[in-house]
């Protein structure tokens, strides 16, 4: 059998030399201003627990909010499906990688959106790029959200629709450039339901008036609104009473699910066209076979246990409650739903606070630009159904101290 021999640094090619030192200047750079990341590899995780190299920390950053990510039915689903089917997709999904489990996830989803049909993509990053993709061409103008998630910017900077930026749910502001923009072939809002970074919600019902109004299309990204708001789970329609069928809804699986994957609903005939032109589709594997399995069991559970949704929904008052009473820079406004932001400002003060919660044992690392806005970073709390009322007050009291 040949061997593979790794070249050592000293026998790269210079060419990967030159690249390897600018990197690592840069590398430097992102270090002098405190915005160098790293991986944190977690070694076990036990409910809202996870152990670190020896140690046991209470998470404050899992999207799991329902915690159905261990839920037995899910694991019980995907190794199920993993021994019958394998774990590959085995090819994209127009080839051979549309499986039983791929069809059932997709009725699934579109009758849990009581919507014609849906398309499940391998991640919601890649059903925005896709979906947005095959939607805008030069003769569009889209209009985003200033805090839009990078997935939602990165898709819409690779088409060439003219592009607006209207300022955080500024609805006037949105008024203003729709007016301006007759001449467009198609006009498309895109925002979130729920914010990723910020943790309010978009004023869906009045977003959906104004576009009708201006004959505008509307693309709602609820990644996290998605089977976490709403009596039922059904995301930041149900909450604000708006049917699903007045936009275009994508969300992901990978947050209130439990699982992994993106996916859009509509009527047939757009996902009709989405199977056809949306590149991320086409020219992808499969999602694999194991997590459409576990995906489709989520969607049974959220249906059957309604209570972790309610566990989800105090412990974010409470949490909400107690910091509002402890005067930390969580405003009402920015701590109204289970994402609980701490804008703290610099990167430095952020990631100190962080350094200090950690020491604290609770982890909540520090968000930095260009994940959000230069000068607002911070801490995002996420809570989920998984913790207790004790550990709220656990990681309250770690915030006082390390606040301090
Ligand atoms: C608003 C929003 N949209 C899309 C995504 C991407 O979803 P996924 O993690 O499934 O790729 C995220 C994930 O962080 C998100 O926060």
């Amino acid at each position: 059998m040949t061997r593979l021999t790794v070249p050592s640094a000293s026998t790269l090619p210079s060419t990967q030399e030159r690249l390897l030192d600018d990197l690592s200047g840069e590398l430097r750079a992102l270090d002098d201003r405190a915005l160098r990341r790293r991986l944190t590899v977690v070694d076990r995780v036990d409910g809202p627990w996870v152990e670190i190299g020896g140690r046991r920390l209470l998470t404050w950053c899992s999207n799991d909010y329902l915690g159905l990510a261990a839920h037995p039915a899910l694991a019980e689903a995907a190794a199920s499906a993993a021994r019958e089917w394998g774990v590959g997709a085995r090819a994209s999904r127009l080839l051979a990688g549309s499986t039983r489990w791929h069809a059932r996830l997709e009725e699934g989803l579109a009758a849990w959106c009581g919507t014609d049909a849906a398309i499940v993509y391998p991640s919601g990053y890649l059903a925005n790029l896709g979906t947005l993709g095959a939607l805008l061409s030069s003769r569009d103008a889209v209009f985003v959200d200033r805090l839009a998630h990078a997935s939602l910017v990165d898709a819409i900077r690779r088409t060439p629709a003219t592009l607006r930026v209207f300022r955080h749910n500024d609805l006037s502001h949105l008024a203003a450039l729709l007016a301006r923009a007759g001449g467009a072939r198609r006009r498309l809002v895109v925002t979130e339901g729920v914010f990723s970074m910020e943790g309010d919600a978009c004023p869906l019902a009045d977003l959906a008036d104004l576009a009708d109004s201006h004959e505008t299309l509307l693309y709602v990204d609820d990644a996290h609104g998605a089977f976490v708001v709403g009596a039922t789970g059904r995301g930041t329609p149900e909450a604000a009473g708006v049917p699903h069928e007045r936009f275009l809804y994508m969300a992901t699986l990978g947050k209130g699910l439990g699982a992994q994957g993106g996916f859009v609903v509509g009527p047939a005939p757009l996902i009709d066209y989405l199977h056809n032109r949306a590149r991320t589709f086409l020219y992808t594997t499969a999602l694999a076979v194991p997590v459409a399995a576990a995906a489709v069991a989520a969607l049974r559970v959220l249906a059957e246990e309604p209570a972790r949704r309610e566990v989800l929904h105090r412990r974010a008052r409470r949490l909400q409650e107690r910091l509002a009473k402890l005067r930390l820079p969580a405003t009402a406004e920015r701590a109204a739903s289970h994402i609980v932001p701490l804008v703290l400002g610099s990167t430095v003060r952020a990631v100190e606070v962080a350094r200090r919660l950690w020491e604290r044992g609770c982890w909540a690392p520090a968000i930095r630009p260009p994940t959000v806005p230069e000068g607002t970073a911070r801490l995002r709390l996420s809570v989920t159904a998984l913790h207790t009322e004790a550990q709220i007050e656990t990681l309250v009291d770690a915030l006082a101290d390390a606040i301090k």
